[in-house]
Parts: structure tokens; C-alpha cells; sequence
């Protein structure tokens, strides 16, 4: 009789510094949506890519993510009292790379500000304007929770992460 499918091909190791490569990899079995993330620095409009977003309390009304350290963008985010999550549709994969690459990608697309002055983006699958409600250290990342203090949605399939690559859901 067979092991069960769980044991075919698996292989299991102890984080160490010598095989982080395996432990992103693991990281990366993960599905995630893909988000970019807005606020307004002291010198201007910064945005992030970032998949590490979740959902985390209803009441309040609570998501967060996770800014690299090692990112020049991390103080403007870990420093900023507003800002805005944007879910990605399917659509925007070539957004989610651009504004990986370039921090002031936002400049070159249609911009609105929120409430707060916030720079937001038009025509995502969803986006979540929030106010920092607590920033905790989490070893090579920070963690920014944020509360919602408005949300909105449309209708859309959302661009995925997988693996380390961006790719869209196969519907039946
Ligand atoms: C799909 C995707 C997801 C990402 N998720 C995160 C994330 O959750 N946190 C983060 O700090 N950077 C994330 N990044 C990297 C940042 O978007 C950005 O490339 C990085 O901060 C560049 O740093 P720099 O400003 O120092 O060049 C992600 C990039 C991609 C393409």
C-alpha cells in the first residue's frame, strides 16, 4: 500500500542561515493576493508591492503587512499615520512590477488622494485606507497593523502570488 501523498517527494530541514533559500521557498507555498501600498512621505508619494498583507480583526476593524527592513522605502512606511492597501485585480500584474521596482512608479499613473491626503489608486480590486494602529518589530521585516477607516471593492478576479511569481486564477 502506498504512504500517504503527504510523504512523496517532501523534505523537511531546520531554518538555518545556510538554507534560507529552501526556507523562502517554503514561505512561497503559501497563495497569496498581491497588494501595493501607498502613503505620502516626507518627500512625496511612496508606494510598495507587497503580498504579505492579511486580513486580521474585525472589531476593530484591523489588516496588516509586513515592510522589509532592508527596503529604502521601510521608514516611510513604518514612519507613516496614514496610508492605503490596495488589492491588485488580475489585470495588474504589470503595476504589481512596476512599483516594485520604483518607489515613485505612482507618479506615472492616474492618483487621487483620500481623506487623509493619502495617494490612492483608481480601478483596483479592492483597497483599504487605514491609520497605523500599531508597528511591531518581526525580525528582518516590521509588521504595520493598520486600522480601516474605509474600504472599498468591485467585482474582479485578483491577481495571485504563488512561488514567487505573479499569475492569475484558472477558473473552470
Ligand atoms: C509580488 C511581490 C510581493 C512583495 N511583497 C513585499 C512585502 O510584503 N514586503 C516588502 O517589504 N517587500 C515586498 N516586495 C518587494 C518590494 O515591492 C520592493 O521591490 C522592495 O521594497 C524594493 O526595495 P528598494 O526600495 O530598496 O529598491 C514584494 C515584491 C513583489 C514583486
Amino acid at each position: 500500500m502506498n504512504g500517504p501523498a503527504s510523504a512523496i517527494g517532501t523534505s523537511s530541514f531546520v531554518p538555518a542561515p545556510d538554507n534560507g533559500r529552501m526556507l523562502r521557498d517554503v514561505f512561497g507555498r503559501f497563495a497569496t493576493g498581491v497588494t501595493v501600498v501607498t502613503t505620502r512621505g516626507p518627500d512625496g508619494c511612496v508606494a510598495i508591492t507587497a503580498n504579505s498583507f492579511s486580513s486580521v480583526s474585525m472589531d476593530p476593524p484591523l489588516v496588516q503587512w509586513a515592510p522589509a527592513r532592508s527596503s529604502s522605502r521601510f521608514a516611510a512606511f513604518t514612519d507613516a499615520l496614514h496610508f492605503s492597501i490596495h488589492i491588485l485585480g488580475a489585470e495588474q500584474e504589470s503595476l504589481a512590477y512596476e512599483v516594485a521596482r520604483d518607489q515613485r512608479a505612482l507618479l506615472r499613473h492616474a492618483m487621487e488622494v483620500n481623506d487623509n491626503d493619502v495617494p490612492i489608486l483608481q480601478n483596483c480590486l479592492a483597497r483599504f485606507d487605514c491609520a497605523r494602529h500599531a508597528v511591531h518589530d518581526a525580525g528582518d521585516h516590521a509588521i504595520v497593523v493598520g486600522e480601516v477607516l474605509r474600504a472599498q471593492m468591485r467585482e474582479g478576479l485578483p491577481l495571485i502570488f504563488f512561488q514567487g511569481k505573479v499569475s492569475r486564477l484558472h477558473s473552470n
